[in-house]
């Protein structure tokens, strides 16, 4: 798959703001040396490099390196696949935000993981969990007519603590919840572009024009992606002021946050 890197870094800086509270629960610290998996262009590889730890971002898009790398060029930066990336020593940290539900052979990237890691080293991660983008996907199934679309592993806290405890890791940390998130100015038709488009590469531009225009008419229509969330008052959060004031979106998010150390 190739990314549009520029665009992503532009459009999307949402996903790699959304990842700072996950820095805070990896804690880097001066000296410690921590993969980030799935880098994108290294704005958070960035961030824990400002802890003083050693930060190696991996990511096996090549315009998502060449980005980072541009964006910040005094960091180590390196093309990887999860699934059978090396470290040439264990690192006592991997991190990885939005990154793990593209990965095709999750157990082979949590052996790779678990490999990587020091004895009592951590893994710090969060990604789409069960249940994610569900609106999305059932609008895009329905308007294409094509059943089981998505590419994306989006597991259970079940059938991951299985998967991570097989691999040899111990999951200290564990849990699936709502991340209500605003698409920004990129709206769902960017998002659509960006992150679903190669799912449909044999429409014509304007077929995907059409097909784009059917799902933001079903979305608001049949699931009415801002309205579940609207009822929840416990969030009342800027993004639905974003789509009450803009006429933006909201997509229905869900995160699965995991730590867990090698044993
Ligand atoms: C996500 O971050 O949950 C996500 C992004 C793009 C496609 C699928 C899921």
């Amino acid at each position: 798959m190739v990314w549009n890197a520029p665009s992503y870094q532009d459009q999307f800086s949402y996903v790699w703001q959304h990842g700072e509270g996950l820095l805070s629960q990896l804690n880097p610290q001066a000296g410690e040396r921590i993969v980030d998996l799935g880098c994108g262009t290294g704005q958070l590889t960035a961030q824990i490099a400002m802890s003083g730890a050693e930060a190696i971002g991996l990511d096996y898009d090549h315009d998502m390196i060449a980005q980072a790398q541009a964006n910040y060029p005094q960091l180590n930066f390196q093309v990887a696949n999860a699934e059978d990336f090396r470290v040439p020593s264990p690192v006592d940290a991997v991190f990885s935000n939005a990154a793990l539900h593209w990965v095709q052979q999750p157990e082979a990237a949590a052996r790779s993981i678990a490999a990587a890691l020091k004895p009592k080293g951590r893994l710090v991660a969060e990604f789409g969990g069960k249940g994610n983008i569900q609106t999305i996907l059932t609008a895009l199934e329905e308007v294409s007519g094509q059943n089981n679309l998505s590419p994306w592993y989006f597991p259970s806290v079940g059938e991951y603590s299985v998967l991570l405890e097989s691999a040899g890791l111990e999951v200290i940390y564990i849990s699936l919840f709502e991340r209500p998130t605003a698409l920004g100015e990129a709206g769902l038709a960017g998002w659509l572009e960006m992150f679903s488009q190669r799912l449909f590469s044999n429409l014509s531009p304007s077929e995907w024009f059409e097909l784009v225009k059917a799902v933001e008419a079903k979305v608001p229509q049949l699931y009415r992606l801002e309205s579940p969330l609207e009822d929840r008052k416990a969030r009342p959060t800027e993004d639905r002021k974003v789509k009450n004031q803009k006429g933006g979106w909201i997509a229905d998010y869900r995160r699965l946050r995991v730590v867990a150390v090698k044993i």
